[in-house]
């Protein structure tokens, strides 16, 4: 039990161990299809260590079985457990099903990530009992699916990784100069032209409404929410180019396949602009079960002040109309905002101006949290404006020590980015993101008493198996001594 990773809140081993029976089951005492899909999921993802998958059944439970119960105490929480492992019985108990599903990937942790050989494979697993609450409600990852576009099936494969680890949000950057991701009903040339390219003038691409639903609900079994951005005033030359009537001038500009920001904006004077916001904002919300719906608001340098907090305060009225809760990057501080507006610290410029208005901060501090920054001068990936970004560095720092004036209850959680305008597949994600964003996870999941890097990376060394059973490209750092 010492592996684990994010690290539990309490571990206790105990004597003996779990042997799996030949007639091991998965028992859930709840009809909900989201325990029941844990269970499946569970069963899975065991099909490497028990060589067939477990049977699920509703019980009720006998010698030899796993439970997942919805018995525990409120005090866990709703992504709490239990997980209790003796000689005869593995009970997962929690009071919410998401702290089943978070029990479910610690016992996974629990098992080798294969077993070879036998056909049919006993395993085990030592006893002891774990107890396990987050430390933060929001844990987050973020992909810049705009400059280069990332297709359906990858973006699923992130999330079962991420998932693994006990993040629960998934920020996709849907929309920038370079690209518009997402099929948009009333302004079709949104994804159908300004999706076209990306950065380089290589292939775009776009998600159909369809195909995003079919993304929100694979997240959802997961535990993860999608937190869909559009990004404006600024970073939006694939909506200029769509559609002329935005552009204060009536000229629709080229589809942009640079690297350079700042450079675009919405027109915050004409009336066009906010129907257009309207449209979109609706159409979003309606694809969006979860509470938040990100407006960007970063680096709008080509949108004079006045203009960008006139812009700023409208778009929020028109997300919280949408029964959502607007979130924007640090800069959105500048326009009055809503208590229930959440701000996502980025450089630090303008994070102030959040923590005046009290709201809540999402953190990522480019300096340990940007996946595309280069872990080493020889990446051969990635950028270097925020400096380098080793897996040492990426695990150890500390949410409250990063500004003053900043404690535990402003908050929310922390979200690891990964832009990509040097990065166009999956591979190579996975190579940016791995492993430092275990350790962003374990930021976000863990107690910080205890934070030390000795024994954080010798954990970490254990999960290398494991990444590579997941079959994730992930840089095996110097730093880490790995099995
Ligand atoms: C950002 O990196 N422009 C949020």
């Amino acid at each position: 039990m010492q592996n684990i990773i994010p690290k539990p809140h309490t571990v206790m081993a105990a004597p003996g161990v779990f042997r799996s029976r030949p007639l091991t089951r998965i028992v859930v005492n709840s009809a909900d299809p989201f325990v029941v899909g844990i269970a499946r999921q569970l069963a899975d993802a065991l099909v490497p260590v028990a060589k067939q998958p477990l049977p699920v059944s509703d019980g009720p439970a006998r010698e030899g079985d796993i439970s997942l119960a919805l018995t525990a105490h409120a005090s866990v929480g709703s992504e709490g457990y239990l997980l209790t492992v003796t000689p005869t019985e593995i009970l997962i108990r929690a009071f919410a099903p998401a702290g089943l599903f978070y029990g479910t990937q610690t016992l996974r942790q629990l098992l080798p990530p294969s077993i070879p050989g036998a056909e049919k494979g006993g395993w085990e697993v030592a006893a002891g009992s774990i107890h396990d609450v987050p430390r933060f409600a929001y844990r987050g990852a973020m992909l810049d699916v705009a400059r280069h576009f990332i297709a359906p099936r990858d973006i699923k494969k992130y999330i079962d990784i991420i998932a693994a680890y006990k993040l629960n949000h998934l920020h996709l950057h849907l929309t920038d100069d370079q690209g518009w991701r997402i099929e948009i009903r009333s302004w079709d040339k949104l994804a159908t032209h300004g999706g076209s390219t990306s950065v380089g003038g290589g292939a775009g691409g776009y998600y159909t409404q369809a195909e995003y639903r079919d993304l929100v609900e694979y997240a959802a079994s997961r535990h993860v929410t999608i937190v869909p951005e559009i990004d404006m005033p600024g970073h939006t030359s694939a909506v200029l180019s769509s559609y002329p009537e935005l552009n204060r001038d009536g000229i629709a500009p080229a589809l942009y396949t640079g690297v350079q920001v700042g450079f675009s904006s919405l027109d915050a004077d004409k009336e066009i602009t906010y129907a257009f916001v309207e449209d979109v904002v609706r159409e979003i919300a309606a694809l969006t079960p979860g509470p938040y719906i990100h407006i960007g608001g970063d680096e709008a340098q080509a949108t004079p002040t006045d203009d960008y907090v006139r812009f700023i305060e409208r778009v929020q009225g028109i997300v919280n109309a949408c029964d959502k809760q607007m979130m924007g990057w640090e800069e959105i501080g500048q326009a009055r905002l809503d208590p229930s507006t959440v701000a996502q610290h980025w450089n630090g410029a303008q994070t102030r101006a959040v923590i005046k208005q009290a709201l809540k901060l999402v953190l990522s501090p480019a300096t340990f949290t940007y996946l595309d920054m280069k872990y080493d001068a020889a990446t051969h990936l990635g950028q270097d404006w925020a400096g380098e970004l080793d897996v040492k560095k990426a695990y150890d720092w500390e949410p409250t020590r990063l500004l003053d004036g900043i404690y535990e209850q402003d908050i929310l959680g922390v979200e690891a980015p990964l832009w990509t305008e040097t990065i166009s597949t999956l591979d190579e994600i996975e190579y940016m993101a791995f492993p430092r964003l275990l350790g962003i996870a374990e930021i976000g999941w863990s107690q910080p008493d205890g934070q030390n890097w000795e024994e954080y990376s010798a954990r970490l060394a254990a999960h290398g198996p494991r990444l590579r059973q997941m079959g994730v490209n992930f840089f095996a750092a110097s730093q880490v001594d790995w099995k």
